[in-house]
């Protein structure tokens, strides 16, 4: 109870603290204990215009776009915008060989012609709320780990129940905050009929591809357009060709005024995930071990798609999107791990941990940073073994094809049925993008990786069967790519209810299964245990920082770690030093495209309208006071994935950009945030509504947007 009450205010004095630095995602309905610090910085509204239960807010404009990205509704129809690469897997859904719209770009001319898409949700959220009482509730020490686990569900579920009662699309969660030391409940309404209303072409919207990706100077235009429908009542409603604009409680005026160094910038959106508060151990095994091991089995990928898109149109294709994937963690590791080690993370980390350790003793968290590096000791080579399972087995393309054609057979009462619709669905997608010479190649280079990184005793009995038995990885491949039934297109046409067997049989699904029950049998369920013990302690970690910090007073502010929750980060426009003797500015403009320009490299291949419009400089009214059309800019808010889409606001409330990336030299701000070197990447609002006006000539758009200077 009393360590409860501490808790309390540590908490309360932590976060009223001025940051030295512009770290933090803050909780918005926290936000009254940074506003004064904000407004110290150059913020001119209040607390209760981000966010607030009572009056519209800055909130009822922001939505959580699919499962992953921001977006922010920018006129009173429910007009939306994210970013490009957000939107991808809509933009192509619509995309044939008539109608290229990744290529070409897409541009509703009018409403009617907005296109609904299957399977897109947005969600508002109305409300957040501190439960922790509520669903710790019995949570005593006279439970063990596994009844306070499932009491905690219990709870949850409860009062997930109420909150949703009322239907109408409210859908809710409730997440630990401070690994567990707080529960919020988040209650969210969720629209599905969302339309795409306008998309640059790629070349513009990604104009660098993954050789600018995570790299300042930038000059992408990562935008797409959405409108969100709801029913005549403005609730939300699936698809219906009845459905109305939705109206929005509130929507962000968009500035043109520009974009300084030092201006005051706010960025509002859903945060994945980071892991601020961990332990040193835990630190040294993602800088020293996981990112260095996942950087090089990536490496070894990326070179054999390369080479293969390198020598056909047709492959480049097939693969520029898996590429895309592939690369973009690749890239950020290679940031975080050298973030990590130029900060020199650990040994900070380790110094604070004997500081810790020196206060803590003869406490109740005496002995915790131990207990904590040695169960982080304990769960590396199950981690790394899981790890490496992950990019190497579970990357072969035709094994989880195969595994997810199987799941079309379901077994109820020892009858059969198969989903012939969906499995043929899920296999014309995959023979879209398939090259079997790749996937058996990857298949060779990871399976060889995987037996020079696993330790010893972690070999699965089934690897050094197969070993065995063919002789080597190539004859092994060379049996799997020659004779599983999968590999035939028309293989799915021909199945029935009858051939569960011919699938589950198959040497494919042996592959797959062989390394699914190794992992589910000797790795999963000891990084299950040792996880939570980890859990349970780091809860007890984060208090103890909390009130470390208090004792000692180093000024140090605290905010939940990210886990996809609403969060502000606000900051300032400004430019970083990458390395000695280099020193990068805070924007970017056109100038910058035409520079990069080349008909020769895909990437940088613009269209000819903009070149057009380039030598005229018609720009018409969104040139910057340079004369040039401004791009990009650089901010040091603190974001993460997830971040993309979010909009960027200035010391007014209004929008000025769109965040969609971080520089890789600074991505290590997931585990440590360097204000000299974090920064992240907007698109600066004037090229897009260049873009709209100039390449989509689509400026009707304009008539339901508000503008401020
Ligand atoms: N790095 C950004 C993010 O993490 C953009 C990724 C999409 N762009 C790309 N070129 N792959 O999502
Ligand atoms: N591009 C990332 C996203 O999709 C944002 C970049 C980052 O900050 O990690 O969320």
């Amino acid at each position: 109870m009393t360590r409860k009450i501490t808790l309390a205010v540590a908490l309360i004095i932590a976060t009223v603290t001025t940051s030295r630095a512009d770290e933090g995602m803050w909780l918005p309905s926290l936000i009254g204990s940074r506003i004064a610090d904000m407004q110290e910085k150059g913020f001119k509204l209040d607390a209760e215009d981000i966010y607030s239960i009572n009056q519209a807010s800055l909130k009822d404009a922001v939505v959580l776009f699919g499962g992953g990205c921001t977006g922010e509704i920018v006129s009173e129809a429910g007009l939306l915008l994210t970013n490009h690469h957000c939107g991808y897997r809509q933009i192509q859904s619509h995309s044939s060989v008539e109608h290229d719209y990744l290529r070409d770009g897409f541009w509703a001319m009018n409403r009617s012609e907005e296109l609904p898409n299957k399977g897109l949700t947005v969600k508002f959220l109305e409300r957040m709320e501190d439960v922790t009482g509520i669903i710790l509730k019995g949570c005593d020490e006279s439970r063990n780990e596994d009844e306070r686990t499932k009491l905690i569900d219990e709870n949850s579920k409860k009062i997930i129940e109420q909150a949703t009662a009322e239907g109408n699309g409210l859908r809710a969660s409730v997440e630990a905050l401070y690994y567990g030391n707080q529960y919020y409940l988040f209650i969210y309404r969720e629209y599905s009929d969302i339309r795409l209303v306008g998309a640059p072409p790629s070349s513009i919207g990604k104009f660098g591809g993954d050789t600018d990706n995570w790299m300042w100077p930038r000059h992408t235009g990562d935008f797409s357009i959405f409108r969100i429908y709801a029913d005549k009542d403005n609730n939300p409603a699936p698809y219906s060709p009845d459905n109305v604009p939705y109206r929005p409680k509130k929507f962000f005026k968009i500035s043109t005024g520009g974009v300084h160094e030092g201006d005051f910038t706010f960025i509002y959106g859903f945060p994945g995930s980071t892991q601020e508060y961990i332990h040193s151990e835990a630190v040294r095994y993602i800088g020293e071990v996981s990112d260095p091991q996942k950087i090089k089995l990536r490496t070894i990928r990326l070179g054999i798609l390369k080479k293969h898109m390198d020598s056909s149109q047709k492959i480049r294709i097939q693969y520029s999107s898996k590429y895309a994937s592939i690369s973009n963690a690749w890239k950020k590791w290679q940031g975080e791990e050298l973030g990590l080690r130029r900060n020199r993370i650990v040994a900070k980390k380790a110094q604070y941990e004997k500081k810790f350790a020196q206060w803590a003793e003869g406490s109740s968290y005496s002995g915790l940073c131990d207990s904590l590096a040695s169960l982080y000791k304990t769960i590396e080579p199950y981690r790394f073994a899981g790890e490496l399972y992950n990019e190497t087995a579970r990357t072969v393309e035709l094994a989880s094809y195969a595994s997810r054609i199987s799941r079309c057979f379901s077994k109820k009462d020892g009858n059969v049925t198969f989903d012939k619709d969906a499995a043929g669905e899920i296999a014309s997608a995959f023979f879209k993008d398939y090259c079997p010479d790749i996937d058996k190649e990857c298949f060779i280079a990871m399976m060889e990786e995987f037996a020079e990184s696993i330790p010893e005793d972690f070999m699965p009995e089934y690897y050094k069967r197969m070993i065995l038995k063919y002789g080597s990885v190539a004859a092994w491949a060379d049996e799997i790519f020659s004779t599983s039934a999968f590999l035939d297109e028309n293989f799915i046409a021909s199945l029935s209810e009858c051939d569960i067997e011919k699938a589950e049989d198959d040497i494919i699904m042996d592959f797959y299964n062989g390394f699914l029950k190794w992992y589910s049998k000797e790795i999963r369920p000891s990084v299950e245990r040792i996880n939570a013990r980890i859990f349970d302690l780091n809860k007890e970690y984060m208090k103890g920082q909390m009130e470390y910090s208090e004792a000692v007073s180093d000024g140090r502010a605290f905010y939940p770690d990210a886990n996809l929750t609403l969060r502000v980060a606000y900051g300032h426009v400004k430019g970083y030093s990458p390395a000695d003797g280099i020193y990068y500015v805070t924007s970017s403009t056109i100038k910058g495209i035409i520079q990069k320009d080349d008909p020769n490299i895909f990437d940088y291949n613009i269209p000819q309208s903009l070149r057009d419009i380039y030598a005229s400089k018609d720009y018409g009214k969104w040139a910057g006071e340079s004369g040039e059309i401004p791009v990009c800019f650089l901010a040091d808010n603190h974001t993460t994935g997830g971040n993309s889409g979010s909009p960027v606001i200035n010391c007014n409330g209004d929008l000025i950009g769109i965040n969609f990336d971080r520089v890789w030299e600074g991505t290590m701000s997931d585990i440590a945030f360097d204000p000299e070197r974090c920064r992240n990447i907007s698109l600066d609002v004037r090229y897009l509504l260049f873009t709209i006006e100039k390449i989509g000539n689509a400026s009707w758009l304009f008539d339901e947007m508000v503008f401020v200077d």
